[in-house]
């Protein structure tokens, strides 16, 4: 059966990356449909919109979505729902993309990049998994007012609401198991139970959850100690799964102990399986057309496609196997360049990791 994809390019070094992708893609020689479609500032250039009508059909009817990155310095001044962002928050509203998932990698040719000791985080091999679509950042009520009583009463006050409902908790804790089951059977829950209710509610139904994957070991874990633990002892983490605020924040302490931001691929996913593959960086304007830019995250990300959307783990195998490869062979885009290894571009890295595949 074909499976048709959606590549969404981008702005920025979007398109560059994102051809580097879909040449391994390609040169898999899967039945997949591939098509194309603008999105972002480039979309807005050409519809005047960036999330095109046609674009968001494109997206709908795929089984997965291939997506660059989306911004640039020229669009700053755009009205907030013009800007290149709201792509994104478009896509992943429309298709309910919950799930955000963010394995941190230490490649151990990379070991240098990491802001820790190699002791402590060589052979770093983590997931995290964060909630996407509910929390804080989309709670109601919210606002700036004038406080109407309390010790501050009539001074500004400004109030957010935390709010999960069961359904939300629920279908994200099965992924976290169904993830773990994939990898190592362990999975730890991270909230703050102790104090808030979201999370007491949180920890009831994930334990609950958990029943039904009797082979994965579940911990719970508050989330500052979750944060001290990242950099004490990484590598005593397997999946992490946590609500959205809280996966923001871990989500970004964890990349950064791979030090590298070019080489971290991402997947959101709804509840059909479809999803949103992207690297985790943006569409680096500062260097985008010098053909410099390192196309592994979304190369990584095509693997995670093809494993989380397209039910092909040996393909998303043999494409990881070939990054680790061209790694071992000493090829290194700029960001990732140290002495003693050789710097290639954009396209040569794209060109290695085909021959890597054979
Ligand atoms: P950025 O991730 O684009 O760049 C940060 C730094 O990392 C830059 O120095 C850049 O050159 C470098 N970098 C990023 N990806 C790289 C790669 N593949 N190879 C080599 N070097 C790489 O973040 P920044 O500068 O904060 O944002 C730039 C634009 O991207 C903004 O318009 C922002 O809104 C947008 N953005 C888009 C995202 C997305 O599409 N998902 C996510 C984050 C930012
Ligand atoms: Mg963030």
């Amino acid at each position: 059966m074909t499976q048709k994809i959606a590549v969404l390019s981008g702005d920025g070094i979007g398109p560059e990356i994102v051809e580097q992708a879909v040449k391994v893609l390609r040169a898999l020689d899967l039945s997949l449909e591939i098509q194309e479609a603008p999105v972002g500032g480039k979309a807005f250039d050409l519809h005047g919109h960036p999330l095109p009508t046609a674009t968001l059909a494109l997206a709908k009817e795929s089984n997965a979505i291939l997506f660059g990155a989306v911004g640039d310095w020229k669009y700053d001044k755009l009205p907030r729902e013009h800007r290149p962002e709201q792509a994104l928050l478009g896509l992943r509203k429309a298709l309910g993309l919950f799930a955000n998932l963010r394995p941190a990698i230490l490649y151990p040719e990379l070991a240098n990049a990491s802001s820790l000791k190699p002791e402590i985080v060589s052979g770093l091999d983590i997931l995290i998994l964060r909630e996407l679509t509910g929390d804080i950042y989309f709670g109601s009520p919210r606002g700036i007012r004038t406080a109407p009583d309390g010790a501050f009463a009539g001074s500004r006050e400004g109030f957010d609401t935390m709010r999960y409902a069961e359904p939300e908790i629920r279908r994200i804790a099965h992924i976290g198991f169904q993830a773990a089951q994939k990898r190592n059977k362990k999975l730890c829950s991270v909230d703050k139970a102790n104090v808030l209710e979201t999370s007491q509610l949180w920890r009831d139904i994930v334990t609950e959850v958990s029943a039904e994957y009797p082979e994965v070991s579940l911990s719970h874990m508050y989330v500052d100690n979750a944060a001290m633990q990242l950099v004490r002892a990484p590598r005593e983490f397997d999946v992490i799964v946590t609500g959205n605020m809280f996966g923001d924040i871990l989500s970004d302490e964890a990349a950064m102990l791979t030090g590298s931001i070019g080489m971290l691929p991402s997947a959101s996913l709804n509840a059909a399986g479809q999803g949103l593959y992207e690297p985790s960086h943006g569409s680096a304007p500062d260097i985008a057309g010098k053909g410099i830019a390192n196309p592994l995250a979304t190369i990584l990300s095509a693997a995670m496609m093809l494993r989380y959307s397209l039910n092909n783990s040996a393909a998303a195998d043999k494409i990881e196997k070939a990054v680790q490869k061209v790694l071992s062979q000493g090829l290194r885009t700029a960001d990732i360049y140290e002495v003693g290894t050789t710097q290639v571009g954009t396209q040569a890295m794209g060109d290695a990791v085909i021959q890597a595949l054979a």
